[in-house]
């Protein structure tokens, strides 16, 4: 389809680790085959327990790193092939927002400074065009004028995701890859963060991949999710969807830890077997065999295909 802004095919990124001094090095398939689309104005959300794969994908999304195997296509352009030169100008249609925004901005640069690097490095803008355009931009993200001469220290923990924000827009992106971006704030502010991404959405038509383990934050802004599991995408599809009937056993037992207010919807909790298994050495078939409740002998022998099942994709056997 080529109204979707993002295609990913069977993507890959393998990691070879030394195990210790004389073992031999082990892979590490952190993505092992993910595979979505993603149309304009859209927040496809990411979640899956730590180490599951989901910075890596970030990585690979914003062409930071070059996938192992797979295809990534951004515009109909195919980005992980992409020579160098035509790299640059896609990677100006991607940008990132991480966890924690003091670490992401640059301690001995203004918010002035910080905000029209990427103006300065990647248009053609005149400085008062580019003064203009980070005044716009600043107060878009609720910040004030007399902000911008001021530096990173000043800023409480929300300000700062706000200018992290902003700096994301400044070459108005046409998708933006957000890792936790809430996830270090006050609970206070969050809902705050979480607004000012749906707005901006609203008005620029960018695209989020939005990726966090906090299923209240997830309902608040997805369209999609997409759950994972030791590097695979296990069940897909429109939130409605897998928040309100989840098929695999593994989106059930995340959904069913999570509290809810609502008591007609508290789920029966489902407690998983076992602990996360080593990404070194996942097990066979499905992964999740050794800690589903529910799990069959072809289960250990057999990976599940994602296949539709009831308005979503899921890979399972039984589902
Ligand atoms: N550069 C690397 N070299 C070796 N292994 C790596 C590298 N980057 C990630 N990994 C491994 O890949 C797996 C996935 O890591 P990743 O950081 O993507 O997980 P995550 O889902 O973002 O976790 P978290 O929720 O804790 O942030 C982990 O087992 C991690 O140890
Ligand atoms: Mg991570």
């Amino acid at each position: 389809m080529n109204q979707d802004l993002l295609v990913v095919n069977d993507l890959a990124r393998h990691y070879s680790v030394g195990q210790g001094w004389f073992k031999s090095k082990g892979i590490v398939k952190a993505l092992d085959g993910v595979s979505f689309d993603l149309a304009p104005a859209r927040t496809l959300a990411i979640v899956g327990e730590s180490g599951c794969g989901k910075s890596t994908l970030a990585r690979q999304l914003t062409l930071i790193e070059r996938p192992t195997a797979g295809s990534l296509t951004l515009s109909g352009v195919d980005a992980a092939n992409a020579p160098k030169l035509q790299l640059r100008s896609l990677r100006q249609q991607v940008q990132m927002v991480f966890q924690n925004p003091f670490a992401s901005l640059n301690p001995r640069k203004s918010i002035a400074a910080t905000l029209e690097e990427p103006l300065r490095i990647n248009t053609t803008l005149t400085a008062q065009e580019r003064r203009d355009k980070v005044h716009a931009v600043i107060a878009r993200v609720g910040l004030r004028p007399e902000h911008l001469r001021r530096y990173p220290h000043m800023f409480s923990g929300g300000q700062r995701q706000r200018i992290a924000i902003a700096r994301a827009m400044m070459l108005s992106p046409r998708l933006v890859v957000a890792d936790e971006p809430t996830s270090a704030l006050d609970v206070s502010v969050q809902a705050q963060i979480l607004n000012l991404f749906m707005d901006l959405q609203q008005e620029m038509g960018v695209a989020y991949v939005f990726i966090s383990h906090n299923l209240g934050v997830v309902e608040h802004v997805a369209h999609d999710v997409a759950v994972m599991y030791l590097g695979r995408i296990v069940e897909q599809g429109p939130k409605e969807r897998i928040f309100g009937a989840p098929a695999h056993p593994y989106t059930r037992a995340l959904l069913s830890a999570t509290p809810t207010l609502r008591p007609a919807e508290r789920r029966q909790r489902i407690m998983l077997l076992g602990e996360l298994p080593s990404p070194l050495d996942p097990p066979s078939g499905c992964h999740f065999h050794k800690r589903c409740p529910w799990a069959q002998a072809r289960c250990s022998q057999e990976a599940p295909l994602s296949r539709p099942v009831d308005g979503r994709q899921v890979a399972c056997h039984l589902a």
